[in-house]
């Protein structure tokens, strides 16, 4: 199964370095021969619209950051899931560890908003991962295992659902997980979610892309910081080639 590659441009980009990066990747993608991945960006909300525009008749897709969980309403700031939808996106990401830790938004939240993103007909891609002090303390799964539990809604299938462990530690950190602890946190996943797909993500760069693309049960990548620079998130797609 080609490996999902997902770029999280968090809030970074104004609109001309933003399309120029991504008419790059554009390109760069539509002569890779690995053939062996699907690609997604997540810009701002800001620039979804002129980043559809240009990626229309080309071989990446696109998504948000996040959503509400109501259609529409008086919340003012919010996005719903169907104005992604409307601008053409097809995934969406949420609970990311910046919106739990940050935003104070819970598993409940997080479930809520997925199941608005399904109605939508957007792809979840639901975050989770466990902080530095609870893998030292040894719940990592625990923590995990509940986040799975309550922020996967009863709408979720393998064709409506990715999961995205990143561990809190590792994001923005130059820290990775080690290979062992992705192999032993993706398998845990695996038994939860059965066919959903499981992306890795936290300092996934070109150099340790071919490694973690390759471990068991990792179906992708998530990729914050190195997804800015179209030459490293191209290396890191083309690191998904069975050789
Ligand atoms: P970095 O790749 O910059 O560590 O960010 C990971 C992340 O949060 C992707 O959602």
């Amino acid at each position: 199964m080609p490996k999902l590659i997902v770029g999280n441009w968090k809030m970074n980009g104004l609109a001309a370095e933003s399309l120029a990066r991504v008419e790059k990747l554009a390109v760069a993608v539509e002569n890779d021969s690995s053939n062996n991945f699907h690609m997604v960006v997540c810009p701002p909300a800001t620039l979804l619209a002129p980043l559809g525009a240009k990626l229309k008749d080309k071989a990446i897709r696109w998504g948000g950051q996040d959503c509400h969980a109501a259609a529409s309403g008086a919340f003012t700031g919010d996005i719903a899931a169907p104005m992604l939808k409307d601008l053409g996106c097809d995934f969406v990401i949420l609970g990311h560890s910046e919106r739990r830790g940050r935003h104070k938004e819970t598993s409940a939240d997080v479930a809520a908003k997925a199941k608005s993103a399904h109605a939508a007909g957007l792809v979840a891609i639901i975050c989770v991962g466990e902080l530095e002090a609870e893998r030292d303390a040894g719940k990592h799964e625990s923590v995990v295992g509940q986040q799975l539990s309550q922020s996967i809604p009863d709408t979720a299938s393998p064709e409506n659902t990715v999961i995205a462990y990143e561990p809190v530690w590792a994001i923005g950190t130059g820290k990775t997980a080690s290979d062992d602890d992705i192999r032993q946190m993706h398998a845990f996943i695996r038994g939860k979610v059965g066919r959903m797909q499981i992306l890795y993500g936290g300092s996934v760069k070109a150099a340790n892309a071919r490694e973690i693309l390759h471990i068991d049960n990792v179906d992708g990548v998530l990729v914050g910081g190195a997804s800015l620079k179209p030459e490293e998130f191209m290396a890191i797609a083309s690191a998904s080639k069975l050789t």
